[in-house]
């Protein structure tokens, strides 16, 4: 009987913790950029794959939505930056999500015109971009 309950109890915690990791995101923002990140995941794995091509839009989509969402928001590392330069620092992370919106944009438009070679090495920026938008405006103790 112990041993049953024990078993429950794990398969619950092994059901669940997923799920509760899933929604662990800190700020709304990063609520935001993790639906970005299930999609971009996606989309990383089958932009060459032409016939995926309308899963890959509808994905690139998800991806635009929660970008230009973000854009609402402000970075939490906003509270780390002398008061003086705060604002720069808020204007500096919408005109950088405003290009990552750009260059989105252009990999939407190479795949829509089925060049996925073409899609592939734009999303390559993208995934710069990602790592240059986080180096710049995520706090130093978050993950990825
Ligand atoms: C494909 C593109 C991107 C993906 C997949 C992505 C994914 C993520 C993920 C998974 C997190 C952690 C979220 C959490 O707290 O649980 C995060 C956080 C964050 N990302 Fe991105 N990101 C992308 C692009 C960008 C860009 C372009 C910028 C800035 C211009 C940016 C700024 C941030 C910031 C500031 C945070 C911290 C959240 C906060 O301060 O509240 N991300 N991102």
């Amino acid at each position: 009987m112990k041993n049953r309950l024990l078993l429950i109890a794990t398969a619950l915690v092994l059901a669940v913790g997923p799920l509760a990791r899933a929604a662990d995101a800190e700020t709304e923002l990063g609520a935001k950029m993790e639906k970005m990140s299930g999609a971009f995941r996606a989309v990383r794995r089958q932009i060459t794959d032409a016939s995926k091509n309308a899963d890959t839009l509808a994905k690139l989509a998800t991806i635009r939505e929660n970008a230009e969402a973000s854009m609402k928001f402000e970075p939490a590392k906003k509270s780390e930056i002398p008061t003086a330069e705060q604002a720069k620092f808020v204007a500096g992370y919408k005109a950088d999500m405003k290009k990552f919106l750009e260059l989105l944009g252009k990999v939407e438009a190479a795949v829509k015109a089925n060049k996925n070679e073409e899609a592939d090495k734009i999303l390559k920026e993208v995934g710069d971009a990602q790592k240059a938008g986080h180096k710049q405006y995520k706090k130093e103790d978050k993950k990825k």
